[in-house]
């Protein structure tokens, strides 16, 4: 294709993760961020990225209307160098203005990497010519160059449930992300507990590498994560809600006790995350609105219940001391790409 460059504007959604990615597969080139385990998530439909990519003097990087420098800005300026060679573009890289809104807090556990770095794929791509449209192909090819951003941009390309298998090739080519079955008519809602406000203090990429590297934990991690995948999957197409609830908990719990047992420990919680936790387990228990928790590398609580339940579910977590805000979030839709 490769055709002249234009202007390109993509959303993409931000996902959560009932089955958790922690930990890059080693001993493969690096460039491809190849996870050690694959991952399901459900797409999110408020939280999401807006990035618009367009030919300019000097590559430049706007972040809900401020200028970024430094990592952040490198980050996305080796992405577009990435996506112009996997392209097999010809001749020098334009610079490019890349301007992008985050409708999520950025850098705080709800996955901004993954519907960031998904639209800044989109964008850059119908930017330089190499999508047009986002059909089935191409959007699995897109969702391999996001995945080499941040692994969960894999995942973003698509709406509803998505699963992406670590897959086992050197190269990659077997790390594919897919969508499952639309969730419609099994109405699930995940509700989005805030518990602060702010970025993490440490990014989700060293902290799974620092896991790697120093939990003793991390190898059964690895190991025991391709069954959870299979158990969530298999739930989700029997629309069992319990199971697929008690397999996301354990998968949540299990990621965090890998992450505990990090050297230097990583706790990405607070208090009112525990309260929150609490709060739903009690709930459960005492025979009130039904919900499974989840949480990442960040103090947020998400809470997956069906739709029927959502509103008192939200209305009893918004009453835990400590929780500032409650967003009640169905599923999302696809990505999408517009050419201006
Ligand atoms: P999160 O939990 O939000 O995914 P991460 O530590 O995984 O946190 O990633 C946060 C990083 O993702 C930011 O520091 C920034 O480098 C990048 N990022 C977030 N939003 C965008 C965006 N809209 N465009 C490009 N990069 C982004
Ligand atoms: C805890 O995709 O942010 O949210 O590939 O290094 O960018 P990089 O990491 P990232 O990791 C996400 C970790 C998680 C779980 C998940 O989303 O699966
Ligand atoms: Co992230």
């Amino acid at each position: 294709m490769n055709q002249p460059v234009t202007a390109a504007l993509a959303t993409a959604h931000s996902n959560i993760a009932l089955v958790k990615y922690w930990g890059k597969r080693a001993g493969c080139d690096p460039e491809l961020n190849l996870p050690a385990v694959g991952s399901l998530s459900m797409t999110l439909d408020e939280l999401r990225t807006v990035t618009r990519v367009a030919p300019a003097s000097a590559d430049r990087f706007e972040l809900d209307g401020e200028e970024v420098e430094g990592k952040p800005a490198a980050k996305v300026f080796a992405h577009l160098d990435r996506l112009w060679r996997l392209g097999a573009c010809s001749g020098p890289r334009p610079r490019c203005a890349v301007v992008s809104t985050n409708h999520l807090p950025t850098a705080a556990g709800l996955a901004s990497s993954a519907s960031g770095f998904a639209a800044l794929t989109i964008a850059a791509a119908g930017c330089f010519g190499l999508a047009e449209q986002l059909d089935d192909p191409t959007r699995a090819r897109l969702s391999a160059w996001a995945r080499m951003g941040s692994g969960s941009a894999a995942r973003s390309l698509w709406g509803g449930f998505v699963r992406l298998d670590a897959g086992t090739a050197d190269d990659g080519s077997d790390c594919r992300a897919r969508p499952l079955p639309s969730p419609r008519p099994w109405d699930l809602r995940l509700l989005v507990v805030h518990t602060a406000r702010g970025a993490k203090q440490v990014g989700s990429t060293g902290g799974m590498e620092s896991s790697r590297l120093t939990s003793p934990y991390y190898p059964a991690w690895v190991e025991s994560s391709a069954a959870d995948l299979d158990a969530a999957e298999a739930a989700l197409r029997a629309r069992a809600f319990d199971q697929l609830g008690e397999v996301m908990e354990h998968s949540c719990f299990k990621m965090h006790a890998c992450m505990l047992a990090t050297r230097p420990a990583l706790m990405y919680w607070n208090g009112a995350t525990l309260e929150v936790i609490r709060a739903v387990w009690q709930l459960r228990e005492a025979g009130g609105p039904v919900g499974y928790v989840t949480s990442d590398a960040g103090p947020h609580v998400k809470v997956l219940c069906r739709a029927e339940q959502a509103p008192a579910l939200a209305a009893e977590l918004a009453a835990v001391a400590g929780v500032h805000e409650v967003q009640r979030v169905a599923p999302g839709p696809d990505a999408s790409l517009e050419l201006t």
